[in-house]
């Protein structure tokens, strides 16, 4: 038997987005907010850089535009760069109001601004550099003490309810969400006037990534099933540098050690980057990564030098508090000597298809944070721009939930039918094909693509696919399953992105056809689903 849970909002995800849409909300609705690991568990905890914004007289807000639009290589929508930005100072104002601690500095206690690659100004607020953290622990402190707000931890979301699932006429709306409770695997559902997906990103769909566990793609392979379109995910950021040691698996080194003039060199410790772009170390992520992996093949190196010794050992301990003890831990002390360090997948530009409120193309379905495509970051985003279209997106979502008319859902929801499963005994498979399919995704479907990687890709996907389809059909699910096949949807609809786009550009850059096209437009896919899809989908 389920158990049932009633809520006016349903969101799923405790990152920056979701906490920001249920703060929005609380004082006038009840909010359920799941996640699937513990609370602060996600990206938004790692973030190190900042929150970019036009915070500076010396700034202008079209110049933040101008360099989205160009980090973006002219993809980006105008409306949506020129909305965030625009919405970017209040949303900092927000962020304040809520208590986060942004780094200050000097008597007037004025808040520090750096510089990340690809602005042209010092745009980047930030809390030294775990920006992140303190933007979580703020948030998560202010929501648990909230009365309309309860959290559910350790709850994987299996799929969103829709009415269209149901067999209910009239248009497609949301209603509620199953999800596996990871303490006693007990299926729940949850009924929602409104659901929010706010899952965050899927890098972890490559084997090298600098994300947490958590970031498996489920909300866009959720809202895909439900029958939403889905955008440009060929355009999966790889951050340039990552530190590159086997006891850390992928930790960040944020590029603000870059803004503040950390160098890139090769082991004979000669500087490389302005061979690739006149910007050097501080041009877009996409430029610099593919230019490490360029480095990195020509000399068969695993790695290359990131160098910021050159500057006072206490102005990096102060601004890279977080990274220097890190990186000590690791042996490498970044105050006397350069660090290793490689790229690694990083961020989703793509997403599920929103508009300006963050709707999705199903009623009364949301998407935020990194798990929308919301238009702003093109072909490449450009850096700390992430957390801003969180705060701006969620908000904007909020806003509009206020306003919505339509106050309850009596829509009936029946139990988890578990009957006709059983427990597997081979979850060896669910092993063996999920480090198949992050290692072939790192492969072929990495920093440089080509056509033959591309199939050869797709192949694969197209095997996992199936199998995966059958192992959930017959035998209890399990976290790692669904894991497993949101990340299989989420691969094949990265590779199909791909094979689609026939130029190189941002992010995706492919030796079959190295050129930028004169004009171009973003991938979306629509889902095409048969009845039976439609039904097999819970
Ligand atoms: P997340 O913060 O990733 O949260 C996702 C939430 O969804 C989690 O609570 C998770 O448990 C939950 N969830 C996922 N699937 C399910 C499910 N099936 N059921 C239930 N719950 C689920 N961006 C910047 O702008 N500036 C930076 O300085 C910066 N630094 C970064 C550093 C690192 C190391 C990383 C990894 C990213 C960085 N980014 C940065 C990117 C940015 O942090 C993320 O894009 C952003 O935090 C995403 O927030 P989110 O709310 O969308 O999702
Ligand atoms: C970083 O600090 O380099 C990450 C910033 C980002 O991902 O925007």
């Amino acid at each position: 038997m389920s158990r049932h849970y009633k809520y006016d909002i349903v969101i799923i995800g405790a990152g920056a987005a979701g906490l920001t849409l249920a703060l929005e909300l609380a004082d006038q609705h009840r909010v359920a907010i799941l996640t699937k690991a513990d609370i602060r568990e996600g990206s938004t905890l790692y973030a190190q850089g900042g929150v970019a914004a036009v915070l500076s007289d010396k700034d202008t807000i079209d110049s933040h535009i101008d360099d989205t639009i160009d980090a973006g290589v002219e993809l980006g929508d105008p409306d949506a760069i020129r909305f965030t930005v625009e919405h970017s100072k209040e949303s900092i104002d927000w962020l304040i109001d809520q208590g986060v601690p942004f780094t200050r500095y000097g008597e007037s206690e004025e808040y520090h601004l750096t510089k990340e690659g690809g602005h042209s100004h010092r745009r980047i607020i930030h809390s030294a550099d775990a920006t992140g953290l303190a933007i979580s622990k703020t948030l998560i402190k202010n929501a648990s003490k909230h009365p309309n707000i309860d959290f559910y931890p350790d709850r994987v979301a299996i799929d969103v309810i829709t009415t269209d699932k149901l067999g209910i006429d009239g248009p497609n709306r949301a209603v509620g969400v199953y999800a596996l409770n990871l303490d006693d695997d007990v299926i729940e559902v949850f009924h929602g006037q409104f659901i929010s997906l706010a899952c965050g990103g899927s890098s972890k769909v490559y084997l090298y990534t600098s994300n947490p566990d958590t970031a498996s793609g489920d909300g866009i392979a959720m809202a895909w099933r439900a029958g939403c379109r889905v955008a440009n995910m060929e355009f999966n950021q790889f951050h340039p540098t990552c530190l590159y040691d086997s006891k850390a698996k992928t930790f960040l080194i944020s590029e603000a050690v870059r803004g503040e003039g950390g160098k890139l060199l090769l082991p004979d410790g000669s500087s490389f980057m302005a061979k690739f772009d006149k910007r050097k170390e501080l041009a877009p992520r996409d430029i610099v990564a593919r230019a490490i992996d360029h480095e990195m093949k020509r000399l068969g190196i695993h790695h290359v030098l990131l160098d910021i010794s050159h500057k006072d050992p206490e102005f990096i301990k102060e601004h890279f508090p977080t990274i220097y003890k890190r990186c000590l831990e690791y042996g490498h002390d970044m105050t006397k000597g350069p660090i290793p360090v490689v790229p690694a997948a990083h961020y989703t530009c793509g997403g599920v298809v929103v508009n300006r409120h963050s709707a999705t193309d199903i009623d009364n379905l949301y998407a935020i944070g990194e798990t929308a495509y919301t238009g702003l970051h093109g072909a490449n985003r450009l850096a700390s721009n992430s957390l801003l279209e969180c705060i701006v997106f969620a908000r904007s979502a909020a806003h509009h939930i206020s306003e919505y008319k339509q106050k309850t859902n009596d829509v009936t929801i029946p139990d988890w039918d578990e009957t006709k499963v059983t427990n597997s005994d081979e979850d060896v498979v669910i092993t063996h094909n999920w480090q198949e399919l992050r290692r072939f995704m790192w492969d072929y479907v990495g920093i440089v693509r080509t056509d033959k990687r591309l199939l050869r890709a797709k192949h694969r996907v197209d095997l996992l696919l199936s199998e995966i389809q059958e192992f959930y059909t017959n035998y209890k699910i399990s976290n790692d399953l669904l894991e497993l096949r949101n990340l299989a949807v989420v691969a094949d609809l990265i590779i199909r992105s791909a094979m689609s786009r026939k130029e190189s550009r941002g992010l995706h850059f492919t030796l079959d056809y190295p050129e930028k096209l004169a004009s171009s437009s973003p991938t979306i896919l629509t889902p095409k689903q048969t009845d039976e899809e439609k039904a097999s989908s819970f």
